[in-house]
């Protein structure tokens, strides 16, 4: 199954031996700093591949060929922007188990996942590419609101932003960073792409893509570097019209600071909660906590991060979840085990930490707490408390907390009580009570009898407080990514054609 790029043609003008290019105005380029950043993988430590730490001039250089450039795709039909995101997409699925495997090696992603993650973005595009309509514009009329602004006509039509930026974070290199630039393109922008530099790699890839599906160069272009050393010019540049990013909450929180007007379409972190009443179905509970919270090793902003059981059911919940917890296979994603390499040593030790703060205040540990280099076991901890920091702080790993609750009104309360607001979910049958807790949590979304989740693709997707600003999803993101320009018609004559109102005859 495993394969590797070198070799296939389309792809070979990416990159010189292990080290990956830049792209700009459809070239491939090596960064004048001399510099790479190595890329290797989680799970064996293998090199993957070198990227370009591009420099500050790079990022200027590269921002005003994409200025530059906004005009001839502006003026594009929509419908020819339209068909090179299908074509795009084409290409996407017809490379996915390649891009897949290369996503595999460069985060720990199990293959099966990466190629979904890759077949999901060529949905995105397609999807993209077929709504179009959001941008048709309409047709106001003045009299509707005043009746002395009947000669007013206005056509309103969507133009786009000018140039957008586009970041994406580690978990979901491809995906979240292509949900970004297909709306973008659709909509007439041109783009400046930072991918996460765990995640560079695969991310590269749109380069190739989006040139063979016909896009004009300079208009999709990309940097690489750490974004601790280039993130804040980038954002700050004063040529990027519009951001969008996700990432963690504290890299959200700083762009918004550093950035004054400039739109931004922010998805950060959670912490999801799992309120689990006594009439849920336990089978079906179990089932969405346990891949909820060990997906991707627990990777994912929409990770079920809490579960809140109510007193009759929270024994044999917590005693299912762990028998299923300790059935996961750990080991290599080329091998699809279920559990496979954290991205960083780092994080792993951060996560070490929440396990062992909650340990020494008394959280009874179920399973796991074991890790060998990368790898953290799954691990479920029952009788967590409030004064725990796992209580509240994103692990971002394969752990999962049970806070047991006394009432809905108290699993509410600890809900709410978070900094994130990004998904809430609620198990029972009790339809009425889900709808009325449903209304109390301050959440984006709030899933009833299932785990939290971003998709499908066209679905809403947004956070409150921390956990982001402005809502993703195919049509909401086009609206995002562009904006209504009004051209007012102030007709001189439309009053001559006004009949006058025959007053009605009197009937006998
Ligand atoms: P991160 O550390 O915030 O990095 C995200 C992206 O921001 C990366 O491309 C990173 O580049 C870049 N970056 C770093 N510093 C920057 C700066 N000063 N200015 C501009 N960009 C900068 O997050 P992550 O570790 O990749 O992802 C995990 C976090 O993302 C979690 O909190 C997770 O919940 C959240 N997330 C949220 C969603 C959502 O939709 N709500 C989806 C996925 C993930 P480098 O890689 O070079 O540092
Ligand atoms: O990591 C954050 C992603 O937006 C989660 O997407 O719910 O499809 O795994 P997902």
């Amino acid at each position: 199954m495993q394969k590797d790029l070198r070799g296939v043609p389309e792809f070979d003008i990416m990159r010189q031996g292990k080290d990956y290019k830049y792209y700009e105005m459809g070239e491939w380029k090596v960064s004048s700093s001399g510099k790479t950043i190595p890329i290797s993988n989680p799970y064996n430590g293998e090199l993957l591949g070198n990227v370009q730490a591009c420099t500050k001039d790079e990022v200027d250089h590269i921002i005003a060929t994409a200025k530059e450039n906004v005009e001839c795709w502006e003026t594009t039909p929509i419908k020819e922007r339209s068909d090179v995101l299908k074509r795009a997409a084409k290409l996407i699925y017809k490379w996915s188990e390649h891009l897949g495997n290369i996503l595999m090696q460069e985060n720990g992603k199990k293959l099966s996942s990466a190629i979904s993650e890759i077949e999901r973005t060529a949905l995105i595009f397609n999807a993209t590419a077929e709504s179009r309509d959001q941008l048709l514009g309409e047709t106001l009329v003045g009299d509707v609101l005043e009746a002395d602004s009947r000669e007013k006509i206005s056509m309103t039509y969507r133009v786009p932003l000018g140039v957008i930026l586009c970041i994406g974070p580690f978990n979901y290199p491809f995906n979240l960073t292509g949900s970004k630039i297909a709306p973008a393109l659709l909509a007439g922008n041109s783009v400046v792409m930072k991918p996460p530099t765990e995640g560079s790699i695969t991310a590269s890839h749109f380069g190739v893509i989006l040139e063979t599906a016909g896009l004009p160069p300079g208009v999709f272009n990309f940097v690489t570097g750490r974004g601790s050393e280039i993130g804040d010019y980038l954002s700050s540049h004063p040529d990027i019209n519009m951001i969008s990013f996700t990432g963690s909450s504290s890299t959200g929180q700083r762009i918004a600071e550093k950035t004054g007007m400039k739109p931004l379409l922010l998805e950060l972190g959670g912490k999801d909660a799992a309120i689990v009443l006594d009439d849920a179905d336990l089978e079906m509970t179990v089932r969405a906590v346990v891949s909820g919270a060990f997906s991707y090793n627990g990777q994912r902003c929409t990770a079920v991060k809490r579960v809140l059981p109510m007193p009759s059911i929270a024994n044999e919940l917590v005693e299912r979840v762990t028998e299923e917890a300790q059935k996961l296979t750990i080991g290599n994603p080329a091998e699809n085990k279920d559990i496979g390499p954290i991205i960083s040593s780092k994080q792993c030790d951060y996560i070490q930490e929440l396990i062992d703060d909650a340990l020494e205040k008394g959280a009874k540990l179920k399973c796991g707490n074991k890790r060998e280099k990368n790898i953290i076991w799954p691990t479920v901890l029952d009788y967590v408390t409030e004064d725990m920091r796992i209580a509240w702080e994103e692990q971002f790993g394969p752990v999962i907390p049970f806070i047991r609750i006394q009432s809905a009104d108290e699993a509410i309360r600890i809900s709410n009580q978070s900094q994130y607001g990004l998904q809430g979910m609620i198990f029972t049958n009790d339809i009425d009570l889900a709808f009325n807790i449903a209304q109390e949590l301050e959440v984006g979304t709030i899933q009833i009898n299932g785990k939290s989740s971003r998709g499908p693709d066209h679905f809403p997707f947004l956070g409150t407080k921390s956990s982001g600003m402005g809502t993703q999803g195919i049509n909401y993101a086009i609206k995002n990514m562009s904006r209504p320009k009004v051209v007012v018609m102030n007709l001189t004559e439309r009053g001559k054609l006004v009949h006058e109102c025959v007053a009605k005859e009197d009937t006998p």
